[in-house]
């Protein structure tokens, strides 16, 4: 027998309480983790083994052996997989709320904010991984993104609210473009950063996965519509017209992506951007210290990020150079005041900011 409908929307209620109870139980831990944990294995390792000049063999299953880091490296995977999976995790919790976000979703949008592309074949290295322990990724189905924005601000390394903002400020500080495309723009939010700094610039974010940019297109405040689209595409060969781009800027895209398609990506810049204009990466690359190195590369399979080193064995001089720019800078990038802080108060991602000038005669 049916149980009545005001039954089961209290039950629909208190499901929705827990699931909220336990993910701020899980990000509680995950700062845990992320300070006092990551505190006691930095000060196991310097008083039991050291410090050596750089990560080699020996430190590495010397550091391996310890209680502390298997504790910390347990907590990383399992903590993540919590987020995601289970009746309580994410996932489960948008497809709770399906029919809500459907309907979000079957709002009628302006034409040309939106193009989708059916045809599109998705690159084996973007299917094959649950990225970030997300079942299916982000690509799985209609409400992948929703799943994905939900772990996004419910915290973690990458949920920093200001991220986007600063990284507009500091090419902002360089440039000011009135055409942009934000590559690999998820959901959306890095492009819009560049929507609401730059009031009179176009603005377009490509992304492979359907859900991500529907869901950007239906976060489009009303007054961006007419400047802003978003374009189901492979970063890789858009189809867009050469030269057609004053920025080609991306957040989090190169790091997920393996070596092959990082040199894919630059020859489509040295083809997107017209001469003077300006690439600006904001992504990673590994920490010189041996354990931020070792925890740092232990991420990569802790978080199923299979091509986390890739882009970092790259020369991206020489590979920028080869598409027709004539400089590239790599620096630190502070997602908070003190980000930079040494020793670290907290384990945190390596943010660098890379940049890239097109030769004016190019
Ligand atoms: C970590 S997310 C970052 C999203 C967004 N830039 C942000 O900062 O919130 C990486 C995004 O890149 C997309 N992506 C991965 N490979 C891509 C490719 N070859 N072309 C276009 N998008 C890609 C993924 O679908 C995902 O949405």
């Amino acid at each position: 027998m049916n149980a009545p409908a005001s039954t089961l929307s209290s039950r629909t209620r208190l499901a929705e309480q827990e699931r909220e109870a336990y993910q701020r139980f899980l990000g509680a831990a995950r700062a845990y983790w992320a300070t006092r944990m990551f505190a006691g294995v930095q000060r196991q390792v310097e008083s039991e083994i050291g410090a050596p000049d750089t990560l080699n063999d020996d430190f590495r299953s010397r550091v391996e052996a310890l209680p502390t880091y298997q504790v910390f490296a347990w907590f990383e995977r399992h903590l993540q997989r919590m987020r995601y999976s289970g009746h309580r995790g994410l996932a489960a919790g948008v497809e709770a709320r399906r029919a809500e976000l459907s309907n979000v979703l079957s709002r009628p949008l302006p034409e040309g904010l939106l193009t989708l592309n059916t045809e599109l074949r998705l690159p084996s290295y973007f299917v094959d991984c649950d990225i970030h322990q997300q079942p299916g990724g982000v690509a799985a189905h209609d409400l992948s993104a929703f799943i994905y924005r939900d772990a996004v601000q419910s915290g973690g390394v990458v949920g920093v609210a200001s991220l986007h903002d600063r990284h507009v400020q500091r090419v902002l500080e360089r440039f000011r473009p009135t055409r942009i495309l934000d590559m690999g723009c998820g959901f959306g939010r890095s492009t819009l950063a560049f929507a609401k700094a730059l009031p009179e610039a176009r603005v377009c974010g490509v992304d492979l996965s359907a859900s991500c940019v529907r869901v950007a297109a239906h976060e489009t405040p009303e007054a961006m519509w007419g400047r802003v689209n978003f374009l189901q595409a492979d970063a890789t060969r858009t189809g867009l017209p050469d030269c057609s781009v004053d920025l080609l800027t991306s957040t989090m895209l190169l790091h997920e992506m393996p070596e092959y398609a990082v040199r894919q990506l630059i020859a489509e810049a040295g083809r997107l951007v017209r001469p003077g204009g300006m690439v600006a990466h904001l992504d990673f690359l590994p920490p010189e210290e041996p354990l931020l190195r070792m925890i740092y590369e232990g991420h990569a399979a802790r978080n199923n990020e299979p091509y986390l080193l890739e882009h970092s064995r790259i020369n991206l001089q020489e590979a920028y150079a080869a598409a027709g720019f004539n400089s590239v800078e790599i620096s630190d990038f502070a997602e908070t005041d003190d980000a930079l802080q040494l020793p670290p108060a907290r384990w945190r991602l390596p943010w660098k900011l890379i940049l890239a000038v097109k030769s004016e005669d190019a």
